[in-house]
């Protein structure tokens, strides 16, 4: 019965399959979470979130509370258990290549099909390249005991770090990506309460649906390194970067999202995901139409080693010696994730010209330690502040925005700042006698 509640499994408990399990046990599912990582299953079983996500843990808590939410490394038992199975593990990039890594996905869909011996359905959540259902599909009902009665359907996931729980509970659109009228009914049984909303739902086929996800990042990348490339053209001619992102801003065509110049982009999605499609689609003999991809990438790039410019230029010409106050680590905030990101390049970029950095970050401090032990780091904004040459803001943490500029004048050696995000009010921070410097502005 396609209408009935379904029971749920979801496999791989990372970033969006934790989320992904979490919310839907709130919502009013039976839920399995299944994962190969002991340690993680049995975090999580213990109410623990392995990563720092504002929402979440109060939400785990309510749902191991309500036991419909259990955790497993079992693939038999989720074979067992689920009507609907999502994948959600992991795709990154492969080491030296810029080709999606389909390992764990291609093991999760080995490891789940020789238990699906009645009709069910596999979900694919996690970010693929163009053609990979199609292939799962053929894996699925070759190993599969119960043959083509098991159908595959995409459905990708669209959620920001930060605001997971959110984007997870109310989605702006969902994409089925389905081979049936059974799959999409199924679909629609297992999202009913995200549905209620009024959420608005576009069926597709599954290549569609693979493709929608990278092009929606790919669309927000190029965003974003748009206004970094105006940005650098600022810089030549003395131009306000600012003024002109909020300019085109007002224009309700282009809007201002995704239009906030600065260090660029990071984490462990946009930038593997802008390279795996054009990789894709070069596979494909369709490169030519995503090659401004690569100019993207590069552009991102050359507003990290600008910053770093930026720092020296303010410095006197040299890095060496100096001592540099690095204010963030995530590759944004309000997360702990430093998956590629900006900040913590350029704090290892002014090391390695011999700076002497010191790194804070509200949530990010511990992976960046594990991550980066050479690096230097301290216990809070001012604290790495201490008679700092130059303080360097690469996260826009709100904790940074909030800092007293004469507080922080009372600590360091020169007053002197690098805001790589325009996180800081300009006009405050030279008031009160700051050198105040930001990309693309003079
Ligand atoms: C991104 C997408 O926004 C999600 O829709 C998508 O589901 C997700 O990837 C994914 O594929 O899983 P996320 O990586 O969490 O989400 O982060 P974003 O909020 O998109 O920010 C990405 C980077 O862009 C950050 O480093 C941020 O600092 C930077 N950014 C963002 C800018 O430099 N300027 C902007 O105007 C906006």
């Amino acid at each position: 019965n396609a209408t009935e509640s379904p029971r749920l499994t979801v496999i791989g408990t990372g970033y969006l399959g934790a989320t992904h399990a979490i919310c839907m046990a709130v919502l009013g599912y039976e839920v399995l979470g299944v994962d190969v990582d002991e340690g993680k299953i049995a975090k999580l079983a213990s109410g623990e979130v392995p990563f720092f996500e504002p929402g979440l843990p109060e939400l785990l808590a309510k749902a191991l509370e309500s036991g419909r939410l259990r955790f497993t490394t079992s693939f038999e038992e989720a074979g067992g258990f689920g009507d609907v199975h999502f994948l959600c593990v992991g795709t990154p990039q492969q080491p030296g290549s810029d080709a999606a890594d389909l390992t764990y996905v291609d093991a999760a869909v080995r490891a789940l099909a020789p238990y699906l011996d009645r009709r069910a359905l596999v979900v694919g959540k996690s970010t693929v390249p163009v053609g990979t259902a199609k292939r799962l599909t053929e894996v699925i009902q070759d190993l599969a005991p119960a043959g083509t009665d098991v159908e595959l359907a995409w459905n990708p996931e669209f959620l920001r770090e930060g605001f997971a729980v959110d984007d997870t509970m109310r989605p702006d659109r969902m994409v089925f990506g389905v081979a049936s009228q059974w799959a999409e009914d199924r679909l629609r049984a297992a999202f009913k309460p995200v549905l209620d909303l009024g959420t608005p739902v576009v069926r597709t086929d599954l290549a569609t649906a693979e493709l929608v996800k990278v092009a929606a990042n790919s669309f927000l990348a190029t965003k974003i390194s748009y206004i970094n490339a105006m940005a650098e053209v600022c810089e030549a001619v003395g131009a306000d970067i600012k003024d002109l992102a909020d300019s085109l801003a007002l224009d309700d065509r282009i809007g201002g999202k995704f239009l906030k110049p600065g260090l660029g982009f990071g984490g462990g999605c946009l930038p593997k995901d802008i390279r795996a499609f054009a990789h894709r689609a070069e596979e494909i003999g369709v490169g030519q139409a995503v090659s401004f991809l690569r100019e993207v990438d590069d552009i991102n790039r050359r507003r990290r080693a600008r910053t770093v410019d930026l720092v020296r230029e303010l410095l006197g010409g040299q890095i060496s010696g100096k001592r540099i106050a690095a204010w963030g680590a995530a590759f944004k905030p309000n997360s702990d994730d430093i998956r590629d990101a900006p900040a913590l390049d350029v704090a290892r970029t002014m090391h390695g010209l011999g700076g002497h950095v010191r790194v804070f970050d509200p949530a990010a401090l511990d992976n960046a330690r594990r991550a980066f032990p050479e690096l230097r780091y301290g216990d809070s904004a001012l604290d790495v502040a201490e008679n700092a040459d130059v303080v360097v803001l690469l996260t826009e943490w709100s904790d940074f925005r909030e800092i007293d500029p004469a507080a922080l004048a009372e600590v360091v050696r020169e007053k002197r700042i690098v805001d790589g995000r325009h996180a800081l009010d300009a006009e405050r921070w030279r008031a009160a006698g700051w050198e105040y410097r930001a990309l693309g502005r003079s």
